[in-house]
């Protein structure tokens, strides 16, 4: 009876926080003309100042050169912003910030809530081509059928999410993005997936909302990778796809971490410098996406093309996001522990590593923090595993199914 009365008081206030958080549809509408001027007038050397440096130095002239020339003249706007309005977009305001997102849901009873989220610098363009066929009905491993109620919000900051106060932090976009799930669209329970920034956010959502999030799948965690030495330390040995994955974590903090060095102590330099220039942008982001992927970019199964390097950096520079975006930086300096520690749950976490990710944690590792059922290892793709590999990471999605209880 007791109990009884609890849940109606608790349902009444979980409708009455609902009403409050208005949902509203939401259609893409931008205007490439000033971005495609920008980018057509913005000279760029005749010939390199240094030959044969390729992309080691940064971004190679004659790549930068390419992706000029597509986007002002074999690239339609109109088109993208077509693709991107097949799918549901709405808005609602939680604690002040406007929060976009994409909501679509399978046809079945039994769909599984999962939010997917992203990071820098990608989109919840990065993510859409998990949503159609996670949306669809389909087997695990084990023979269940699966299929997925999807939401893919825009991080605080980024596209057309509003940008965060100063002292914002991951955790709090955790905390809000588990109240869009519960409160405004009304899940009791759901599934949590991230990659880069998302993958700290879907972890922290993971370790705090134990009662509603009930199953995370992650693309990296918030703890910092281990140095051969501390493997060495705790005795665990590396096979040769292993150690590949090690040489590019120690390749990236030697010789590719400089952005984050950059938006972490000056954003606002780098934030504006590049604020009205769309071609300063490609070539910052666009680096990142050439850098960070399967070397095979673009051959199947990878989706990950020119065509969406320039889709990704038309949001930013087109939704003005860019100078937020590279907060998030300056926002969470101490968003990697180096003590390692369980979450706070007994909910399954899932795994997967891709080859060129630059991120690496072994199983072992991942085993430490938090109750891994499953850790998929692929040799094709990267750090933007929704373009570098769809049907690996699809895949591996799925398998929550065969996890979930509630
Ligand atoms: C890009 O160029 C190709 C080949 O010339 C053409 O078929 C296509 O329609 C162009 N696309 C856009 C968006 O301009
Ligand atoms: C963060 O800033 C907001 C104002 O933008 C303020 O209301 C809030 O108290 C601050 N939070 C912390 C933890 O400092
Ligand atoms: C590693 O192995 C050595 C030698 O077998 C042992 O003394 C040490 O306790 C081990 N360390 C860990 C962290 O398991
Ligand atoms: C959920 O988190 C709380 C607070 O940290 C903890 O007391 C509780 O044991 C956790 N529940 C599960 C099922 O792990």
């Amino acid at each position: 009876m007791r109990r009884i009365q609890t849940e109606r008081i608790l349902a009444g206030l979980l409708s009455c926080v609902g009403a409050l958080a208005t949902v509203t549809p939401f259609t893409v509408s931008l205007c490439p003309t000033q971005m495609i001027q920008l980018a057509d007038q913005a000279q760029l050397p005749a010939t390199q100042e240094y030959a044969g440096l390729g992309g080691s130095l940064g971004i190679d002239l004659s790549t930068l050169k390419s992706l000029q020339q597509q986007w002002t003249s074999n690239f339609s706007w109109t088109n993208e912003q077509a693709a991107l309005n097949k799918y549901h977009h709405y808005t609602t305001v939680i604690e002040g910030i406007t929060v976009h997102f994409i909501h679509q849901k399978s046809t079945r009873a039994d769909a599984i809530p999962l939010i997917l989220n992203h990071g820098w610098p990608g989109s919840f363009a990065e993510l859409i081509p998990l949503i159609t066929p996670l949306t669809t009905a389909a087997k695990t491993s084990t023979g269940k059928t699966v299929s997925f109620n999807v939401v893919v919000p825009s991080l605080p900051g980024f596209a057309f999410s509003s940008a965060p106060p100063a002292n914002w932090t991951l955790d709090d976009t955790a905390r809000i993005f588990n109240t869009l799930m519960t409160q405004v669209l009304g899940y009791k329970t759901y599934a949590t997936h991230g990659t880069d920034w998302g993958s700290n956010v879907a972890y922290s959502m993971y370790d705090n909302f134990n009662t509603s999030v009930r199953a995370a799948h992650l693309l990296g965690v918030p703890f910092l990778p281990l140095s051969p030495d501390e493997f060495a330390s705790y005795n665990i040995t590396l096979d040769a796809d292993e150690q590949f994955q090690e040489d590019l974590v120690l390749a990236f903090q030697a010789s590719g971490s400089g952005y984050t060095v950059e938006q972490s102590t000056k954003p606002n330099t780098i934030g504006l410098a590049l604020y009205d220039n769309p071609l300063g942008q490609l070539a910052w982001i666009g680096e990142k996406y050439i850098e960070w992927s399967d070397p095979r970019a673009g051959t199947p199964p990878s989706v990950l093309t020119h065509e969406h390097i320039l889709l990704e950096v038309s949001l930013y520079f087109m939704t003005k996001s860019f100078v937020s975006s590279v907060f998030t930086y300056s926002q969470n300096t101490a968003a990697f522990k180096t003590s390692y520690s369980k979450a706070r749950t007994d909910a399954p976490m899932l795994f997967s590593s891709f080859k060129y990710n630059f991120g690496f944690w072994t199983k072992e590792v991942i085993s430490w923090v938090g109750n891994l059922v499953l850790y998929n290892y692929h040799d094709f793709g990267g750090h933007f595993p929704a373009l570098d590999n769809p049907p690996a990471l699809i895949s591996d999605l799925r398998e929550i199914g065969n996890y979930w209880t509630s």
